[in-house]
């Protein structure tokens, strides 16, 4: 009957046919002239994308936050140094509050408790020098004290890049990052959260699910660990580099908070860790 007839529908529908891609329409918009259509659509927006953040192909490192500087724990920064020399562990991340710069701070700070901004920075000078004399990558990102010199410059009108500071510290083997986050493999990501995120804590578990991994967070000076309720993800705080007892006001006055902990963590194998503190066994550990 169709033969007959000559029903047969013809399935070009021509035009209607073509399929273009997306970034085709995309690309055939912006290169075009204006026209009744493609005039309703805006350019490129302004300003810069924000997407260039580390991810780290690292298999291990050593991961610390919170060194404070000057006010640094030499004890836990040696036995850090010794760890990651006899792992060989070669790589370092510095998860933010590197410096202190309570020269430059909005609260209120006794002048007997102020440290001078250039010893802060001859010291730490020193203490970066050995971490670079230790490790092949060094990398710091920002907390929240390593922007006060450059919020201080920038309330007085003088905005300069967060970059600054650490050209203070003339060592051309360092990097450093605007951003206060990094992710280190697939497995991890680290940051110097803006709220105080304690382990087990409801922010910890809400940062694993906004990011999909496990999460290492600076900024408490606390440590420990939990796992996230999927069971695989890790929630840690890795500790702190910064000596307690320097930091006036947390030794002048009592806090509900939990007490801060001295110490860092070894990522080995991409995924698995060791948590370091001063009560760690490391007869066992360091033993040859
Ligand atoms: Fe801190
Ligand atoms: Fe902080």
């Amino acid at each position: 009957m169709v033969k007959t007839h000559n029903l047969t529908v013809n399935k070009d529908h021509g035009y209607h046919s073509n399929k273009y891609s997306f970034s085709e329409i995309k690309n055939a918009l912006s290169n075009s002239q204006p026209n009744a259509y493609n005039k309703r659509f805006i350019e490129q927006s302004l300003g810069k994308k924000y997407d260039d953040y580390w991810i780290l192909n690292w298999d291990e490192g050593i991961v610390a936050a919170d060194a404070h500087s000057p006010f640094i724990h030499e004890k836990i920064f040696n036995l850090m140094l010794e760890v990651a020399h006899r792992y060989k562990i070669k790589n370092f991340l510095h998860a933010g509050d590197f410096w202190n710069q309570d020269q430059f701070s909005s609260f209120w700070i006794s002048k007997e408790d102020l440290i001078s901004f250039s010893d802060e920075v001859s010291h730490s000078k020193k203490v970066v020098k050995s971490l670079t004399d230790n490790f092949n990558d060094v990398r710091f990102f920002l907390g929240s004290h390593d922007t006060r010199f450059w919020k201080l410059l920038y309330s007085i009108g003088k905005a300069d890049e967060y970059n600054t500071v650490w050209d203070l510290l003339e060592n051309k083997k360092i990097k450093t990052s605007n951003y206060r986050y990094c992710e280190l493999n697939e497995t991890w990501r680290i940051n110097h959260p803006k709220n105080t995120v304690k382990v087990g804590g409801l922010p910890a578990i809400r940062m694993n699910a906004k990011f999909g991994k496990s999460i290492i967070f600076g900024h408490g000076h606390w440590q420990g660990f939990v796992f996230a309720p999927d069971g695989k993800h890790v929630l840690m705080a890795p500790g702190c580099l910064v000596d307690p007892e320097r930091i006036s006001y947390r030794s002048l006055w009592d806090t509900s908070h939990d007490q801060w902990v001295p110490g860092f963590v070894m990522i080995v194998e991409k995924s698995k860790f060791i948590i370091f503190n001063e009560n760690s066994p490391y007869g066992i550990y360091l033993k040859k």
